[in-house]
Order: structure tokens, then C-alpha cells, then sequence
């Protein structure tokens, strides 16, 4: 008497199970020849299809390697930065920063700002014939920051009135505008002009 069929003693199955059993039988231990689960199974055929069409993708049909992605991706965000630039002019920030910090820079922002700014953004930004830098309205910036408020200075929106300064202030003066807009900014002038353009947050 083998193991198996000492094995068979104390198990009880039924017909179709003994017709499942396969004929091998380790140290008493059985198996069934159950067929796997289908979605096992399908799992299992798609990985072979999806291997096989991996390799022939990345090795014979020129799929970019991962290098290639990565220089592609970087030179997109070289293109954004190209984009900010013109729109920032060139704004130094690091340089901005060291000015900023000095001292003296809230006296020279008021002074480049009555006079050059005053006569048409009136006393404190509050607006006249140029629009009201105390709220959060824009006509012509997208983002309010030092360096976008200093590409447009820069370049200005001659058509409405608003002058451009690149030729008549230094990098400095530029500066001091900027920090200007920037600390009258959301100050909402009690008798400010109207808000006008884009509400930016
Ligand atoms: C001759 C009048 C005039 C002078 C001087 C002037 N501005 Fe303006 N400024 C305007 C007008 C008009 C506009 C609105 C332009 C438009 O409609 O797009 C404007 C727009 C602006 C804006 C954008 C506002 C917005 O809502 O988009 C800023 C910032 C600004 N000026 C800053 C300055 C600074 C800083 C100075 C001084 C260096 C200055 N301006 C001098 C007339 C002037």
C-alpha cells in the first residue's frame, strides 16, 4: 500500500475530484489539475504581448529613450523660461533682492515714483489718468509679481498712455518703481479710481 492511497483513506472525495488528482505525489502531498483562472490567465498572455511589443518599441522602432525624454522636457521648460524672460525683460531678481534689502530703498522708491509716476497714478497709486495700483484689478499683467511689474514698465503700453521707461530710468530707478507698485499694492486707496481689468488674486 502506497501513500497515496493511505493518503485516500482519510480524505474523502468524490468522482470528479479522483479524475482531477494528478498522478504525482510528493511525501503525500497532492495536487488537483484545476486550469487557472482566466483572468490569471489572460493577464499572464497580454504581459508576453506587452513585453514583445515593448522591446520592438524601444530597441528597433526608435521610441526615445529615457535621456531623449528628459532633454525634450527640458528644453520645453527652457521655452517657458525664454517666454518669462521677455515678459520680465531680463528682471535680475537676485539683484532685486539685494536692492530691496537696503535701507534707503523705501526713499528712492518714493522719489523715482513722484517724479515719474505721480502725475498720472496720483498720490499713494490711487489712480487717475493712470489706473488705480491699490487694488488687485490688472489691465496688463498676468501674474503680480517684481519681475513681471518690471517687464511691463519696462516696456510700458504706449497706445493707452502709459509710457515706456527702459530708456529713461536705470536699472536701479526701474527697481524702486517696482518696489513702489509693489507696496501699494492691495492697499485699496479709500478714494481710489475704479478697479479696472482683471481681478488677480
Ligand atoms: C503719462 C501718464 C503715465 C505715467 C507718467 C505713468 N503711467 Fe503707468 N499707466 C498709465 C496708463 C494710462 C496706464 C494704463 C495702460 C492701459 O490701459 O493698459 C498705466 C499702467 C500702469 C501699470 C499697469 C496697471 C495695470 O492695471 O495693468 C503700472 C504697474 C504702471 N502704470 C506703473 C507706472 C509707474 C511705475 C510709472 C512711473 C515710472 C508710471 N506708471 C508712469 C499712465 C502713466
Amino acid at each position: 500500500m502506497n501513500n497515496h492511497d493511505d493518503n485516500q483513506k482519510n480524505t474523502i472525495l468524490n468522482d470528479a475530484e479522483k479524475n482531477l488528482l494528478m498522478d504525482h505525489n510528493y511525501d503525500g502531498i497532492e495536487e488537483f489539475d484545476y486550469p487557472l483562472p482566466s483572468w490569471w490567465l489572460w493577464t499572464f498572455i497580454a504581459g508576453g504581448f506587452f513585453a514583445v511589443f515593448y522591446i520592438y518599441l524601444y530597441n528597433f522602432a526608435g521610441a526615445p529613450s529615457l535621456a531623449q525624454e528628459y532633454q525634450k522636457e527640458l528644453a520645453k521648460v527652457e521655452a517657458k523660461r525664454e517666454e518669462q524672460r521677455k515678459l520680465t525683460g531680463n528682471f535680475d531678481a537676485a539683484a532685486y533682492k539685494v536692492w530691496n534689502e537696503r535701507p534707503e530703498s523705501v526713499q528712492q522708491a518714493a522719489l523715482v515714483y513722484e517724479e515719474n509716476c505721480l502725475s498720472c497714478h496720483e498720490e499713494k497709486g490711487k489712480g487717475d489718468i493712470g489706473p488705480n495700483l491699490t487694488d488687485s484689478h490688472w489691465l496688463n499683467l498676468k501674474r503680480v509679481t517684481a519681475g513681471d511689474i518690471y517687464g511691463f514698465i519696462l516696456v510700458g503700453n504706449e497706445d493707452n498712455g502709459m509710457p515706456a521707461w527702459a530708456d529713461e530710468l536705470s536699472k536701479e530707478e526701474l527697481f524702486a518703481a517696482v518696489k513702489y507698485v509693489l507696496s501699494v499694492h492691495n492697499t485699496n486707496a479709500p478714494d481710489g479710481k475704479e478697479p479696472q481689468g482683471v481681478e488677480i488674486k
